[in-house]
């Protein structure tokens, strides 16, 4: 086998910690995300609590999602929560512009909402309705949601079912504003996020982390001009989005499950593009904010590529091969590398839209290679952060090179050290010599993902072709520790 060198030094442990919020999860109403991914029909025979599908909430409970991002993406700027409250039948019904054109019955609303993120054991975050809604809706919403008093909304709540505040603190003052969220410019959004932000309250044990809609990739005005203008004291978090289209053309995205290796290749360099964009959006937040109290939230990324053909191109649905699972990785290890400034993420969409960790199939249901990332990541949740310094070989396709390994480290609170490498290299070896400064360990164990070919995905009928399998290329030599990362893989190592 080709084989090639690198190496990784671990510096020393830093002064913060990986938020947990990296690992957030994002779902909107769209497609078959929400209606026949989390929500089914009452008559669907999987085991359900209400109409929620309990197979679902079980593996995502698995790999420990800190937080549901809802109701949208685009679908958030025209829902008004008032028609999702209340007797199912009675509920308005509207069309989901966004998405399909279809009939959105509203009978997945807000209380369904945190009811499936108590069974998730999660955090919501609510992006409230800025480009359609008013500054009195989304009070009213934070108010029925949150207060304990006695007022005409907050009673509405308890006479729907829930006597106690839900105490919800993750609040998005809209989304896309710049597109599909208004078409606003910054500095007319900067105004409405004062306006929205001043009428969005705290309640007692309810004090919001608002978030404020943030750039369009690398849209770095949109960002001098919001960390400029709004106060920091006023946000919690500036979001930030970008998405990885494999051939960098939003007409002709290419196929989730059929690509060569130069297709791959560019794939992985429109991956990269997050370290450069979150290096220079935190720049930039460093110059009105150098205690680093504004996170950056990268609350929608992933690879989104053509739908599956025979499907509804409205409804984003696409299989998840390898090359996603070292998307997830690689991006992973970004947010990590930068868990000084980003400090949430959300992957989208969760269940059968773009990068999703699980697909479903009637009583059917898969996890994806995508899902297997963030069970090996979950270790790195809260854990601190551990300075790194690599040496990583090329990986070479037709006169380009990428940096072949990626990696970053974190030590959690019981003193165990998680390393987590991805190779995307599709046909090297590569053997990574690795020193730890200052930190004790004894022991090696480890989990792989990797598969034959980039392209495999699991389906329906062969659901495990790609899982997580123990890792045996780790060694402890001359004091030090070798991993031999085999092609197109990701690795995490516990040292104890
Ligand atoms: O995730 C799909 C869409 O992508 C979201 O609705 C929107 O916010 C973004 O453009």
């Amino acid at each position: 086998f080709a084989q090639s060198n690198g190496s990784v030094t671990v510096t020393g442990v830093s002064d913060h910690i990986i938020s947990k919020h990296i690992y957030g999860q994002f779902a909107e109403h769209l497609g078959r995300g929400i209606y026949d991914g989390f929500w089914v029909d009452k008559n669907l025979p999987v085991k359900k609590q209400d109409r929620i599908r309990l197979d679902v909430v079980e593996a995502l409970k698995k790999i420990k999602i800190p937080n549901l991002r809802w109701p949208g993406g685009c679908f958030a700027d025209e829902y008004h929560w008032r028609d999702g409250i209340g007797p199912r039948l009675q509920r308005p019904k509207m069309v989901n512009t966004n998405w399909g054109g279809i009939t959105e019955d509203n009978s997945f609303g807000t209380h369904e909402f945190l009811a499936l993120c108590k069974l998730l054991n999660t955090e919501p975050y609510i992006a409230g309705n800025v480009g359609s809604g008013t500054v009195e809706e989304m009070s009213k919403w934070i108010e029925y949601l949150n207060s304990n008093s006695t007022s005409t909304v907050a009673n509405m709540r308890k006479q729907n079912g829930h006597p106690e505040p839900y105490k919800v603190t993750f609040w998005g003052v809209g989304n896309e504003s710049w597109g599909c969220g208004g078409e606003m410019t910054p500095d007319y959004y900067v105004n409405q996020f004062k306006r929205y932000a001043s009428f969005a309250k705290n309640y007692p044990g309810a004090s919001l982390k608002k978030i404020a809609s943030g750039a369009n990739s690398d849209d770095y005005n949109w960002t001098e001009v919001c960390m400029k203008n709004i106060p920091n004291s006023m946000m919690w978090g500036l979001s930030m989005h970008y998405y990885t289209i494999p051939t960098g053309n939003w007409n002709k995205k290419g196929s989730a499950t059929s690509f060569d290796e130069k297709e791959y290749f560019n794939t992985m360099v429109n991956c990269f593009k997050m370290e450069e964009l979150v290096t220079k959006h935190s720049a930039i937040m460093d110059k009105y904010d150098p205690a680093k109290k504004v996170a950056l939230a990268v609350d929608e990324w992933g690879i989104w590529t053509d739908p599956e053909p025979g499907t509804n191109p409205g409804f984003l649905y696409q299989q998840n091969s390898l090359r996603d699972a070292l998307i997830a990785a690689s991006t992973l290890n970004i947010f990590n590398n930068h868990s000084d400034r980003v400090r949430m993420a959300e992957l989208a969409q969760t269940v059968n839209v773009l990068q999703a960790l699980i697909l479903t199939e009637k009583t059917k249901m898969i996890l994806t290679p995508t899902y297997h990332v963030f069970d090996m990541y979950k270790v790195h949740q809260n854990a601190k952060y551990l300075n790194i310094a690599l040496n990583s070989p090329n990986y070479e396709v037709d006169g380009k090179s990428l940096k072949a390994v990626n990696v970053s480290a974190s030590q959690d609170a019981a003193g165990k050290i998680h390393l987590s490498l991805v190779n995307i290299d599709m046909n090297k070896t590569v053997t990574i010599s690795t020193e730890l400064k200052g930190l004790q360990w004894k022991t090696v164990t480890g989990q792989i993902l990797t598969s034959a070919n980039i392209t495999d995905v699991n389906t329906f009928s062969q659901p495990s072709k790609i899982t997580l399998r123990n890792f045996t290329g780790a060694k402890q030599e001359n004091g030090k520790l070798v991993v031999t990362l085999p092609a197109k893989s990701v690795v995490t190592l516990e040292l104890n």
